[in-house]
């Protein structure tokens, strides 16, 4: 699609009637957005579809422009879609590239579109439906991603790995329960997704410059006919807030803080010293010079989108927060941030979601490292609390001592002799044994949202049911 750029001195056929001259080179350059807000003509030609519609249906232009009008647009839809449109920049933006050749395709006629609109309630419509899409699509993506996890979860619900806290061995939980938290926040994730979605489902145009129109619109009728539960209420609100995209760009920040994690997690694990996961060759890449390497790439990339997806946030937050009511040429700089967000969001969810699906569970590695590093030091500590009546402060202490003798002797706590064990507390018994394997200290943990693999089945099915 070229950009013609033909012309720059005459001035501009949108409001030429006050201008002797057209703009600078650096203003047009400065000024223009067709650049990037081309990938709004879809929402555009609907959106004027809808608006000349209402405006015949109110005896506000003919039916016959009218139809004139939507075929023109028509025609500028499959022209643009199939490559076949020249964008220009002297006509600054994808509004009044599609209003010129509107212009050109059918005459006079074209010039009532406009009639009871601005750009500045049509660019906030566009950007509104362009961002609700999103929204729905990123929705569906954390479905996919969310049903991954549930898979993964299911088929491991009682395979044992070491839970960490400050990555050190803490207790031993189960894969399927790991895999489950994600399913969490993601769950978390996709209900900000959905209540975004509420928030913006409000109907700019109709809005006009700032203060409503004279002419006997349809707000309602226009509302409906684009997809929206109702129109917006205060015309200064509409053309002034960018919350909504605010709000598509913070969703993305928090599920790409949660996606990074993971990332990281896959990172650690796949490395040679951990080795509880294997990336499947779709998901990895290997070394030019180190044959043996198979690097996680694919991880570490959704790992740094997170800092592209927090900029954005971070830029359009400051774009708005000095703004006076209402529109501001700055609010023009909100689409490139959001456009290249939601790109880096949409890649990030389906690079995970593929991960997960393909990475194969080492879960010998899990066991054996779940085993190793005292994990089960606290099923000791229970056990004395529940069997031999101690206090938890002084069977803590006991355990303790065990831990640095297993310690010393370089042996798991199961390993040591109950004759040690019972020279450290004479309380103890060989029934001890039973909760110092990792198996049973998992299978113990039954209380609401614990480790065990039943209560992770309970979880499992709740998420199925809500998936
Ligand atoms: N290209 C502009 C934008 O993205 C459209 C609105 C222009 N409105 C105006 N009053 N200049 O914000």
């Amino acid at each position: 699609m070229a950009e013609s750029n033909t012309d720059t001195k005459s001035s501009n056929q949108m409001w030429g009637g006050r201008f002797a001259s057209g703009p600078d080179a650096i203003m047009e350059e400065i000024n223009a957005s067709i650049g990037f807000d081309k990938k709004l003509f879809a929402q555009d030609i609907r959106g004027s579809v809808a608006h000349a519609t209402m405006l015949a249906h109110q005896g506000i232009i003919s039916a016959e422009d009218k139809d004139k009008i939507v075929q023109g647009l028509n025609t500028i839809l499959s022209e643009i879609e199939s490559g076949n449109f020249e964008f220009s920049r002297r006509l600054e933006d994808i509004h009044m590239n599609i209003e010129a050749r509107l212009a050109t395709l059918i005459g006079p006629a074209a010039g009532r579109l406009h009639t009871a609109r601005s750009r500045n309630d049509q660019v906030a419509l566009d950007f509104r439906l362009w961002v609700k899409e999103e929204l729905e699509k990123t929705e569906r993506m954390l479905t996919s991603l969310i049903a991954a996890f549930l898979d993964r979860a299911e088929e491991h619900a009682e395979s044992v790995m070491p839970g960490f806290t400050h990555l050190q061995t803490a207790q031993p939980v189960t894969f399927g329960h790991h895999c489950m938290a994600y399913v969490e926040m993601f769950g978390r994730d996709r209900s900000r997704v959905r209540h975004a979605i509420e928030h913006l489902d409000e109907s700019p145009i109709g809005a006009a410059a700032l203060a409503g129109t004279g002419y006997p619109i349809d707000r309602h009728m226009t509302a409906k006919a684009l997809g929206f539960r109702e129109p917006t209420r205060n015309s200064i609100d509409t053309v002034s807030d960018r919350d909504f995209a605010i709000e598509f760009l913070s969703i993305a920040a928090i599920t790409g803080m949660h996606l990074s994690r993971l990332a990281e997690e896959i990172v650690i694990w796949s490395t040679p010293q951990f080795g509880f996961v294997r990336l499947s060759d779709a998901f990895s890449t290997g070394s030019s010079i180190m044959p043996q390497k198979k690097n996680p790439d694919a991880a570490e990339l959704v790992r740094a989108k997170t800092g592209r997806i927090n900029g954005s946030l971070i830029a359009l937050l400051t774009i708005m927060k000095g703004l006076p009511l209402a529109y501001s040429k700055d609010m023009q700089e909100d689409k490139e941030q959001v456009f290249d967000a939601a790109e880096s969001l949409e890649l990030a969810i389906a690079a995970m979601t593929g991960m997960v699906r393909d990475m194969t569970v080492n879960t010998q590695r899990m066991k054996a490292a779940a085993g190793s590093g005292f994990s089960t030091a606290t099923d000791l500590a229970d056990w004395l609390v529940r069997e031999a009546g101690l206090p938890f402060r002084d069977a803590h202490h006991v355990t303790g001592r065990a831990v640095a003798l297993a310690e010393s002797k370089g042996c798991d706590l199961a390993d040591l002799p109950l004759s040690d064990l019972q020279a450290i507390h004479s309380a103890i018994t060989d029934k001890v044994y039973d909760v110092l394997t990792v198996e049973a200290s998992v299978a113990s943990r039954k209380s609401f949202g614990g480790t065990a693999p039943s209560e992770v089945r309970r979880q499992i099915a709740f998420w199925r049911a809500r998936n």
